[in-house]
């Protein structure tokens, strides 16, 4: 039995299964919760016993460490990626999505446009949308069942309207693509044309199956002005509620303006359990990760087979990257509103809808894997039975005039 086969029964007040955040969202209670990107998996024992090191001592005096972090970082990027980066070019921030609300400022001023290529990991909207910059969209398009970048579209749109930043995902939420260096070079060569900075969200850069590699934003060539938010270990190592946000930022005018706002927020004041338990999973936590991704890789293995044989009608685009699965349900011919009878009061499932990461994508769910196998086999089966059985009489469409129902 591997350690990510263990059901975790303890008492918690997550967000995933909160049943307040349940109802608000889903109108239910009696869901599998499979929607927020975290795992179901106990933390590595180092970054464990790093925590309670520091919680039996019963002192919490201010404590710093970040230039050990820095360094903790950059060596694991070189072993794991290959990626020679610079202790001293690094910020840190309180998340991810902090240190893209910053970039964004101060990249850009109120009006200005930020691309993104959607569908794409929703809470880019709100970061783009609340600091008064505009959403630029550049869909994804799918060719022979593969997301790719639509270049043209970019370039036309560089070139057209009043961009002054791409956001990109690497790899990205919620279609599970790991950018290649080729399409990854071709993104940074259009950026410097239209003189565009990419900020690059690396989160899920160490969630990567065999076969793909990731690539930074950082490390192709021409590439110094661009930036790279390097989120992890939180999306790696689990650690989402405390782990804390790196920028990596090449250009040194730019890393010293950043560094300046920053700090003048105070927003580079991290934890101490952030700091410690960062460069205990750093140091400490290849094996654990190495096991990691055998298993997921294991679980994509078996949805992939299970949603061939038995469902179908349902399509799975399988990652390169990320514990998230993209799902396109168009084939089940359902009303949007049918769709998510089915499968919230059918099968019992809390999956994210598709349409938070693109608007017209109503008929398609993510669902987040990172749970033991047994708990994704009977999601899938659950979901299975409720296609099967088809959807319930008790369904009652109100809004569309689908003919739903054969009853
Ligand atoms: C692509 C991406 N960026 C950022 C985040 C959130 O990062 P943070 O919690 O550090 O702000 C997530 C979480 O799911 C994510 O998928």
């Amino acid at each position: 039995m591997s350690q990510f086969d263990k059901i975790q029964t303890v008492k918690n007040n997550f967000a995933k299964s909160n049943p307040n955040y349940l109802k608000g969202m889903f109108g239910a209670t009696d869901v599998m919760p499979l929607w927020i990107a975290d795992m179901d998996f106990e933390i590595a024992k180092p970054i464990q016993e790093a925590l309670q090191k520091l919680v039996t001592r019963n002192i919490y005096a201010y404590e710093f460490n970040t230039g050990e972090v820095f360094k903790s970082i950059s060596d694991w990027n070189l072993k794991r990626h290959q990626l020679q980066l610079n202790p001293k070019s690094f910020v840190q921030v309180s998340g991810v999505l902090t240190g893209i609300g910053i970039l964004i400022r101060e990249l850009s001023k109120e009006g200005d446009g930020i691309l993104v290529q959607t569908p794409v990991y929703h809470q880019f909207f709100k970061v783009i949308e609340s600091s008064g910059r505009k959403v630029i969209h550049n869909k994804l398009k799918v060719d022979d069942g593969h997301y790719q970048m639509d270049f043209e579209d970019i370039e036309r749109k560089l070139k057209t309207l009043n961009i002054k930043a791409i956001l990109l995902c690497n790899p990205h939420n919620p279609i599970g693509r790991v950018w290649t260096k080729e399409e990854l070079q071709k993104l940074v060569n259009l950026a410097n044309l239209y003189d565009v900075t990419i900020i690059s969200d690396e989160i899920h850069s160490d969630i990567v199956y065999s076969g793909s590699k990731f690539n930074s934003i950082v490390s192709l060539n021409n590439s110094e002005k661009h930036i790279a938010v390097l989120g992890s270990p939180a999306k790696t190592f689990g650690m989402q509620s405390i782990s804390n946000g790196y920028l990596y930022i090449s250009n040194q005018k730019t890393l010293k303006q950043v560094k300046h706002t920053i700090g003048s927020l105070y927003l580079d004041h991290g934890s101490i359990h952030s700091a410690n338990a960062t460069i205990a999973a750093y140091t400490k936590g290849e094996e654990w990760l190495n096991d990691l991704l055998i298993y997921l890789e294991k679980t994509m293995d078996w949805i992939e087979d299970f949603v061939k044989n038995e469902l179908p009608e349902v399509t799975l685009f399988k990652p390169e990257g990320t514990y998230q699965i993209w799902l396109d349900f168009s084939k089940l011919n359902l009303s949007d509103a049918a769709l998510k009878y089915l499968v919230v009061n059918q099968a019992k499932l809390a999956l994210t809808p598709g349409d938070w990461f693109e608007g017209s994508h109503t008929q398609f769910m993510r669902m987040n894997v990172a749970s033991p196998l047994s708990k994704i086999q009977q999601a899938f089966h659950q979901l299975k039975k409720a296609i099967d059985e088809g959807l319930d009489c008790s369904f009652n469409e109100t809004e569309s005039n689908t003919d739903c129902c054969s009853c």
